[in-house]
């Protein structure tokens, strides 16, 4: 997990070189063909994933025995770039290459410190129609700018849960901030998501764009709207919280071995135990609320303006920021 940093690092600009390649499932010892192929149609796409399963959910996964599947577990651990401790020095190193990408509204980017972080997760949340998924068009524009024009010159997986990905808006917006509207399109990776586990089968498949092109930024819009729609009831409301955080840790994998920024978009749901203040809040609870390092709730104001405000934020300033939704895209 930990990406190694040469003496003469990669600059924020630049994107980390790829990593080796992972040790096929195949290659452990008990794994047959038949055997692979169902544990990555559950989600086991590499040791890794292996070496911190359960050995019940592998027996399962793979219809074998809980004893053979401890075995494997074994093997996976052994063969698998666990990682391990870094010191504080390369944790510093690997700081400084933080890139931010801007969200084309000087507000909202002070409001993130900076604009959208690399190696974390930015939530944005709110109501129907508050400009998630404009903000997400907006800042997968945007990240392909140079550098000194607030970008970084990457590219873009954009995971579509709900078909509301429009070519045509990036076409808007690339002519808003200068960018050629062909090119921008050609950047940006899309592919629609048509449910939970397409959508995290979607990320495996991202990190393989990544190894070949410079991908600086992961869309997810929505990121809850399956989970939610598939777990239905108090009773899975364990199992969907399980699956949603096993998501967002290897979108924060994704984000640490490519520098790359998430964002993700969220939906709220009615809280009926509050009766002052805004009675909504983002779906996924704590378990959202530990993956994400910056969590932005939208909401409406007179139009075309949008207030976003940071919520759960130990780092920054608590703060409102005020932007506008216009046909060239987010604007102060
Ligand atoms: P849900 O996905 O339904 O939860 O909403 P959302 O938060 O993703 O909303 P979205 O980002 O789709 O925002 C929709 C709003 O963006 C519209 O109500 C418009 O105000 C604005 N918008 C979208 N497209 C255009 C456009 O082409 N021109 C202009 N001026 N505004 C637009
Ligand atoms: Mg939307």
């Amino acid at each position: 997990m930990p990406t190694k940093p040469s003496p003469k690092a990669a600059g924020a600009e630049e994107n980390p070189p790829a990593p080796k390649p992972a040790v096929a499932l195949e290659d452990l010892p008990g794994i047959g063909g038949i055997t692979a192929d169902k544990l990555r149609e559950n989600g086991y796409t590499d040791l890794m994933e292996l070496a911190v399963a359960s050995p019940g959910d592998v027996a399962e996964a793979a219809e074998i025995g809980v004893a053979i599947a401890q075995r494997i577990i074994g093997e996976a651990r052994r063969k698998a770039d666990v990682g391990g401790f870094e010191s504080g020095t390369t944790l510093l190193e690997r700081r400084k290459k933080l890139g931010r990408v801007t969200t084309n509204s000087k507000a909202l980017d002070e409001l993130l410190g900076g604009g959208v972080e690399t190696q974390a997760i930015t939530e944005f949340s709110g109501e129907f129609g508050t400009g998630k998924t404009q903000i997400a068009h907006q800042v997968a524009v945007d990240i392909q700018l140079p550098p000194a024009q607030g970008g970084l010159s990457g590219e873009v997986v954009y995971i579509d849960t709900e078909s509301t990905f429009r070519p045509e808006r990036i076409v808007d917006m690339a002519k808003g901030v200068g960018i050629d509207p062909e090119e921008a399109l050609s950047h940006i990776h899309v592919a629609r998501a048509f449910n939970s586990n397409h959508q995290m089968l979607l990320v495996q498949k991202a990190q393989e764009l990544a190894r070949e092109k410079p991908i600086r930024l992961l869309v997810v819009d929505s990121l809850t709207a399956h989970f939610r729609s598939e777990y239905l009831g108090r009773a899975e409301l364990a199992p969907r919280q399980q699956h949603l955080n096993r998501h967002l840790h290897e979108l924060l994998r994704f984000s640490d071995t490519y520098n790359a920024a998430i964002l993700v978009t969220n939906q709220v749901s009615a809280r009926p135990d509050i009766l002052f203040g805004d009675p909504t809040r983002p779906i996924g609870g704590n378990i959202v609320a530990h993956a994400a390092t910056y969590r932005v709730y939208l909401r409406k104001s007179k139009p075309p303006k949008r207030i976003a405000r940071l919520i759960d934020s130990p780092n920054l300033p608590e703060g409102e920021a005020v932007f506008s939704l216009t046909t060239e895209g987010i604007r102060d």
